[in-house]
């Protein structure tokens, strides 16, 4: 039941690579639907927030978000304004919606996302506010029409939740246990988005090297007819046409000597781990529940870069978490130090209600986050750019992924994930070219396109 007033919707995300997947199929569904993309939040009839609450200021986003749209609300009263995602699940801030801003028209949470069809439709054709969150959630398999940002590439989810439980993560609680999908289905899904123009996905789940269920520990004890994340990545890697492929996110407990085979042995398998430490301290590191200590970690990286030439490493840093005394958080300054990472993302410790951190009495003052974050960032930034010089000079593979509208250059990203800018005609988007790099600046490169 298409109401003729409405016409155009804007999606708006925040949080990860899981919403932005997720927020793609919200499009697709409403393209199919008719409805097309609004330049913006205040003109589109019908706007959608997909949230994220990973930290505490990704909430407080939202609410200024949805402020700032009483005015266009208040001259389009048909205007459907609806919030989904990872924040949804929490019944404290349903709650605060319901009775705080009702213009907001349908709530519906991360186990509700392929129901978005008939929800939307409920939200158009009733006056009533349509609130739909369920605790979890089995299916994993959910077929629906998907408006890709880029045509280019695109995510693909392979698992969905996480069982990690770290101590600090909301994750566990708003995205449910972890469910695999099954194989077929993954690459049935890759080939159909070749089919479409796609040359890069990137495997998406909050701990990929757990695929199945299967971590490395248990390896030997899997059977005839499990598949691991090591042996999937391989026969993604092998489909016809797909030039790259990425994954995101591992877990360092469960990086195997497998997963760094199967990457060194097929070239079109990104060289880029993200592989999150959280902290150099080893009482920290157990008081999260990572189940890593810091000269495991170490080994690993060691592992990697022995292993994949030029491979391009990056991390996440909380500070603050409860109990991390000054010797901890020195210890986390010397492991940065240590690795040399090729990016660093850094945050402060945010409280989260309802997980194990959360009910720690010895939560730290925010002054001395605070200070230890500005101190993060100072040792963080004076190692940014250590890597960069060994490239200067090579030629590689970049797929090209924007126009810089100001500068008019070309931005391209390299397999190791660093960027490139370097001048080029806006056709090449969505190819893959050689570019030679001229000069290393920090967190990316200048280069010139061979053509
Ligand atoms: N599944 C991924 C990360 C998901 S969340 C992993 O395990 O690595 C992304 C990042 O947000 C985390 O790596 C962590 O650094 C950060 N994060 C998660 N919860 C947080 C909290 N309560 N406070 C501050 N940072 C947090
Ligand atoms: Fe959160 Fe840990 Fe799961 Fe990552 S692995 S999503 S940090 S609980
Ligand atoms: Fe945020 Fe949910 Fe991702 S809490 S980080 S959007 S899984």
């Amino acid at each position: 039941m298409k109401n003729s007033n409405l016409k155009s919707y804007k999606i708006v995300t925040f949080g990860c690579q899981m919403n932005a997947r997720d927020s793609e199929k919200l499009a697709g569904v409403l393209e199919e639907k008719g409805y097309t993309e609004a330049t913006d939040e205040d003109t589109a009839d019908i706007v959608i927030f997909n949230t994220c609450t990973v930290r505490e200021n990704a909430n407080q986003k939202l609410y200024g978000h949805i402020g700032q749209l009483k005015k266009s609300y208040l001259t389009n009263r048909n205007k459907i304004i609806g919030i989904c995602g990872c924040m949804m699940q929490e019944k404290d801030e349903v709650e605060k919606i319901v009775e705080k801003y009702p213009q907001v028209k349908l709530i519906f949470g991360t186990h509700n996302i392929d129901e978005f069809g008939f929800l939307i439709e409920e939200a158009i054709g009733s006056n009533k506010k349509v609130i739909r969150v369920y605790d979890k959630s089995n299916n994993v398999e959910k077929t629906l029409p998907t408006k890709r940002v880029f045509g280019f590439k695109c995510g693909i989810n392979i698992m969905f939740g996480c069982n990690n439980f770290c101590t600090y993560c909301i994750v566990p609680y708003v995205r449910g246990r972890e469910r695999s999908r099954d194989v077929d289905s993954i690459v049935k899904e890759i080939k159909s988005s070749i089919n479409d123009g796609v040359v890069e996905v990137m495997l998406l789940g909050q701990n990929v090297n757990s695929y199945k269920g299967i971590a490395s520990q248990s390896y030997k004890f899997k059977n005839n007819y499990d598949v691991t994340f090591p042996e999937l990545l391989n026969e993604v890697a092998k489909i016809d046409g797909l030039k790259r492929v990425r994954f995101m996110t591992s877990h360092p407990k469960d990086l195997s000597d497998d997963l760094i085979d199967v990457i060194k042995n097929n070239s079109n398998i990104c060289r880029h781990i993200h592989l999150p430490v959280q902290s150099g301290s080893n009482s920290i590191l157990k008081a999260m529940n990572r189940h890593y200590d810091r000269d495991s970690y170490l080994r690993v990286i060691d592992k990697i870069r022995s292993n994949i030439e030029d491979v391009g490493i990056t991390t996440d840093i909380i500070v603050g978490f409860p109990g991390e005394t000054e010797n901890d958080f020195e210890d986390t300054l010397k492991l940065i130090n240590q690795v040399s990472y090729d990016a660093v993302f850094t945050f402060e410790y945010s409280k989260r209600t309802g997980t194990k951190a959360a009910e720690m009495d010895n939560q730290v003052p925010e002054d001395v986050v605070k200070e230890r974050f500005k101190k993060l960032l100072k040792v963080v930034e004076e190692n940014s750019g250590k890597n960069v010089e060994r490239y200067v000079g090579k030629v590689m593979d970049v797929l090209v992924e924007s126009e810089d509208k100001i500068s008019g250059k070309l931005t391209g990203r390299l397999s190791n994930n660093y960027l490139v800018h370097f001048n080029g005609s806006q056709n090449l988007i969505g190819k893959i070219i050689n570019v030679k790099l001229v000069k290393g600046c920090k967190f990316y490169f200048e280069g010139e396109a061979l053509l």
